[in-house]
């Protein structure tokens, strides 16, 4: 598993507008927008595919590297907290379909159940996924996820997936089911409260954004 937690001072800044309780609902919005932007951007990379061809400016002939119009790119958003971040990832890939999965996991057991999946039955190969979902906690819901998305061909290598916070309870799930799968987040954070919220977290990013 690679964990990276970029430093950039857009991440951190939105990070801490996020997490403050007095951020109203508006503002918390367009931080996990930014921290989407931004942490796509990060994730873009080295995950991106180009290709190398020549391009006519006005003047002469000239080397160019654009991203490959063959690959096929997906956005997977897990509702309803991923939306947050959507807005500010889908800027940077405009042309990615997007796949929404709803997931919500249960206040008592802390186990995810799925109440919407609109992924195709299978994913092309070489399809590359953006998977989208703001807080990592006991991971029960990202593995979830991921189990869906395994099954329909995804190959882990291609995807990135992206958070804000990330609790260790979730990276050790995920670092002994999938070791090839690559994370960018905005925080490690230190643990789970005895509720399943992350500490210090930013709350519940879901009714957050949503009421
Ligand atoms: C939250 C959060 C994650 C999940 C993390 O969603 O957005 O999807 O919990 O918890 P886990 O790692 O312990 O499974 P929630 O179920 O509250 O739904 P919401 O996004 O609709 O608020």
């Amino acid at each position: 598993l690679r964990v990276y937690v970029p430093e950039h001072p857009l991440i951190k800044h939105w990070l801490g507008v996020a997490r403050d309780e007095n951020t109203p609902p508006v503002l918390f919005k367009t931080a996990m927008a930014e921290l989407g932007r931004w942490l796509t951007y990060e994730a873009g990379r080295y995950w991106l595919p180009t290709v190398d061809t020549e391009v006519t400016t006005p003047l002469a002939i000239a080397k160019a590297s654009l991203i490959d119009p063959q690959i096929p790119f997906v956005i997977v958003p897990i509702l309803r907290a991923g939306l947050g971040l959507l807005e500010g990832a889908q800027g940077l890939l405009p042309l990615a379909k997007i796949y929404h999965l709803g997931l919500v996991r249960n206040e008592t057991t802390l186990e995810p159940s799925l109440y919407l999946n609109k992924l195709p039955e299978q994913f092309a190969p070489g399809t590359h996924l953006l998977l989208l979902d703001p807080m990592l906690a006991t991971g029960n819901t990202i593995m979830a996820a991921l189990d869906l998305l395994m099954a329909r061909g995804i190959d882990a290598n291609l995807i990135r997936l992206v958070s804000v916070v990330a609790a260790p309870s979730a990276l050790q799930k995920l670092s002994n089911a999938h070791p090839h799968l690559t994370i960018y987040t905005a925080m490690i954070d230190e643990q789970l409260n005895d509720r399943g919220y992350i500490v210090p977290g930013l709350g519940d990013a879901g009714d957050r954004c949503f009421g």
